[in-house]
């Protein structure tokens, strides 16, 4: 009988091959066969051996080319050949993207299996950006959502708890629903000119990002016709945000001077 191979459910980080973790590039380096995302880039999966197996899996927004339980399925029997698999993920794989059920299914299959973690879009695009998620006296937390619920069911989120303008809020996956999305927060108490950082195809060569205010990210979005994935910072950290490069830099210079004159 052959031996069981091994699954790493491993994190791609948000786009820039440079943000890979060591044991991510190593891993990819030695796969025998790899899983992988629409969100993974060309030059990361080209770390992988010429003779391994490339498999997209790769899902586009409202369209599921390969159902969850196949890529399960998929990954079982890829182990039970005695390969290494990898399977590649966006970002981070257990931050919306649905390596826990990966990890279950491989769990209840007996292979073994490691998670790998990988840089969230929101770490990747707010560096990026350089916009701090938290900061002392404008955020004393940050708060991960998603703007898309299962079978398009409409949002279910915590409204009253998400409006509040000492926590700094990221939306993934948010780019068709960001109007309601604004909408339910500003009826719930958050200001309308809170500034907002749109962040599309954070930390690769095709970013763009859109400086706006809670009111008008939603139409100004729509205006700027993005392609691919997008990223919704919302909170006073965006006030940090600077075109000027330097800028955000000289900001944290002054605080840190203030500090060190205060203590
Ligand atoms: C299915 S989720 C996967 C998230 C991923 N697991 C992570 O940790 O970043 C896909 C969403 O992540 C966000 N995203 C991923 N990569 C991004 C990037 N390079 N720029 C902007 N947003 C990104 C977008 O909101 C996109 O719709």
């Amino acid at each position: 009988m052959k031996r069981l191979g091994r699954v790493f459910l491993v994190g791609a980080g948000p786009g820039d091959p440079d943000l890979l973790t060591l044991r991510a590039a190593r891993l990819i380096g030695a796969a025998d066969a790899v899983v992988h995302d629409r969100l993974v880039s060309p030059e990361i999966l080209a770390l992988a051996p010429a003779t391994a197996r490339r498999v997209p899996v790769g899902k586009a927004p409202k369209c599921h080319p390969v159902p969850q339980d196949e890529i399960n399925a998929l990954l079982v029997a890829l182990a039970t050949e005695g390969l290494t698999v990898v399977r590649l993920k966006g970002g981070d794989p257990f931050i919306f993207g649905r390596g826990s059920e990966e990890l279950e299914a491989l769990r209840e299959a007996g292979v073994p299996c490691e998670i790998v973690p990988g840089i969230t879009a929101a770490q990747g695009c707010a560096a990026a950006a350089g916009v701090p998620l938290t900061h002392r006296g404008l955020a004393s937390g940050v708060r991960y959502v998603t703007g898309h619920c299962r079978a398009d069911l409409p949002l279910d989120l915590d409204w009253a708890g998400l409006a509040d303008s000492d926590t700094t809020l990221v939306v993934y996956m948010g780019a068709a629903s960001i109007e309601a999305i604004t909408g339910r927060l500003i009826a719930h108490g958050m200001p309308r000119d809170l500034p907002v950082l749109a962040v599309n195809n954070g930390t690769t060569r095709r970013e763009r990002r859109l400086l706006a205010r809670l009111d008008d990210v939603a139409g100004r979005a729509g205006e700027a016709g993005f392609s691919g994935p997008v990223l919704f910072i919302i909170g006073r950290v965006v006030s940090l945000y600077a075109q000027r490069p330097g800028a955000l830099l000289e900001r944290l210079a002054a605080d840190l001077a203030m500090e060190a004159a205060d203590a």
